[in-house]
């Protein structure tokens, strides 16, 4: 999400004339455009502002003036103690406000200081915000929900992205049909909580995320569809219904499920228990048997013991999930799970976290082998790292590299799959599709 709105507040600012600069160096405004999640990515706000700082002081020395803004989730938990840490930012604001930045650059410029804002406006950003485009890309990001009311005892998503809102259908169809005529054949649907989409339509009805995802499939050169990221006990009949039908939804789905232990999932206020996330898996794969899942995972939640980690380990065997993003768990102020007694040392979550990532890793492994001498269509979407090699996505979200005319770029092509690595696939060309 955050790339997509890194990408709108561009259009913003390329309407009032700006353009993206080549080098940092050159750049008479810096946005940092910050994620709040765990504190390792808060850490690394604050060290880039110091380098930051140092470049706007050499500019100043130059005769030029600088303008630093830091806008998304860390600008917004923060506010104003990001300019008591760093005295050299000019501009705060949070995800809810970056269609205003023409406004806080000028009155920047005219020589105020200090300027924040990070209320939740009663006005949607997204009906202020220009028309959404890609320059050459055959895949785009559209947001179409956004917050989060669930209030996971660990997040801080719902402080920092507000409630749950949901954009009306027909922008959002506005926006897909806009980014298809100018080439976009994948759209990947983004929110917090994307399958709890309940956008309304013209006519004042509200629909589901399956609902929607049937409505985009119509649209003529829209080949693939995809979603992220989910909520398990949200999946509803229409969504499931959506995976059976829609050819061009991938069969590929961001499942969170966190932890494998019913007492954690209670203390993290999940509202899924190990067996109701088994339950949807299954009714998942009925409806569309190659479906391939992948997850997010917490290890060292506070209270978590060794047979709760167990548990984990043991989910993750049993779904076989094909990929995962796991993470140390990690103290965020102001969520209930911060003030809980029982936290795990540091050294454990160490352990737990390279066991099951051990474990991930070898079922990513596994899963990528067995395409090996099969064929899939991949989108060949960028430039490889070698001479004459481009890269693509599978259905499953393998990266697939192959040695391939230049002029294939962008294009849907059959891979004949020809060996397999942990992240990533090798194919030769069967046919242009
Ligand atoms: N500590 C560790 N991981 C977290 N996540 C969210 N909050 C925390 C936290 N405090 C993870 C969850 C979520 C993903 C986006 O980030 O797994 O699904
Ligand atoms: Fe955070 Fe996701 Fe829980 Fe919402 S559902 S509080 S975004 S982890």
């Amino acid at each position: 999400m955050n790339v997509y709105d890194a990408d709108r507040m561009f259009g913003v600012l390329k309407k009032e004339g700006y353009n993206l600069s080549q080098d940092v160096k050159d750049s008479e405004i810096i946005i940092l455009n910050t994620c709040h999640i765990r504190e390792k990515a808060v850490e690394k706000v604050y060290s880039d502002l110091g380098r930051l700082a140092k470049q706007k002081n050499q500019r100043n020395k130059e005769g030029l003036r600088t303008i630093i803004a830091v806008g998304g989730c860390v600008a917004q938990a923060e506010g104003r103690e990001i300019i008591l840490r760093a005295p050299y930012v000019d501009i705060v604001f949070g995800p809810q406000t970056y269609h205003r930045l023409p406004d806080m650059i000028s009155r920047s410029k005219s020589g105020e200081s200090k300027i924040i804002e990070i209320e939740f406006p009663l006005e949607s950003k997204f009906d202020s915000l220009p028309n959404y485009s890609v320059e050459n890309s055959k895949t785009a990001f559209v947001t179409v929900q956004e917050g989060c009311d669930k209030f996971c005892t660990f997040c801080v998503v719902p402080y920092t992205r507000g409630m749950e809102y949901s954009r009306p259908l027909e922008q959002v169809e506005l926006e897909v049909k806009k980014l298809v005529s100018s080439g976009v054949r994948e759209v990947t649907l983004l929110g917090q909580n994307v399958n709890n989409y309940h956008g309304k339509s013209q006519a004042g009805k509200e629909l589901s995320l399956g609902a929607l995802i049937k409505r985009l499939s119509k649209i003529g050169g829209l080949t693939r569809i995809r979603y992220f990221t989910s909520y398990p006990a949200d999946v509803d009949d229409e969504l499931i219904d959506a995976h059976r039908e829609v050819r061009a939804l991938m069969p590929f789905l961001h499942l969170p499920l966190q932890s494998g232990s019913n007492k954690i999932l209670k203390a993290m206020n999940r509202r899924h228990s190990a067996d109701d996330y088994r339950n949807v898996v299954g009714r998942l794969r009925v409806a569309r048997p190659e479906i391939a899942l992948s997850s997010d995972f917490i290890v060292g939640f506070p209270g978590e013991s060794e047979a709760d980690f167990e548990d984990t380990i043991n989910i993750v065997k049993e779904i076989g999930f094909v990929q995962a993003y796991s993470f140390k768990y990690s103290k965020r102020p102001g969520t209930p799970a911060a003030d809980l007694k029982e936290q795990v040392p540091e050294k454990v979550k160490d352990m737990r976290l390279a066991r099951l990532q051990d474990v991930l890793s070898l079922q990513q492994f596994q899963f990528n082998c067995s395409f090996v001498g099969k064929s899939m269509p991949v989108l060949l979407d960028r430039r490889g790292r070698y001479d004459g090699q481009l890269v693509g996505r599978s259905p499953f979200m393998q990266a697939v590299h192959v040695m391939a005319p230049v002029d294939l770029l962008g294009e849907m092509v059959d891979l004949t799959i020809s060996s397999a690595q942990r992240n990533s696939l090798s194919g030769e060309i069967a046919k242009s599709i």
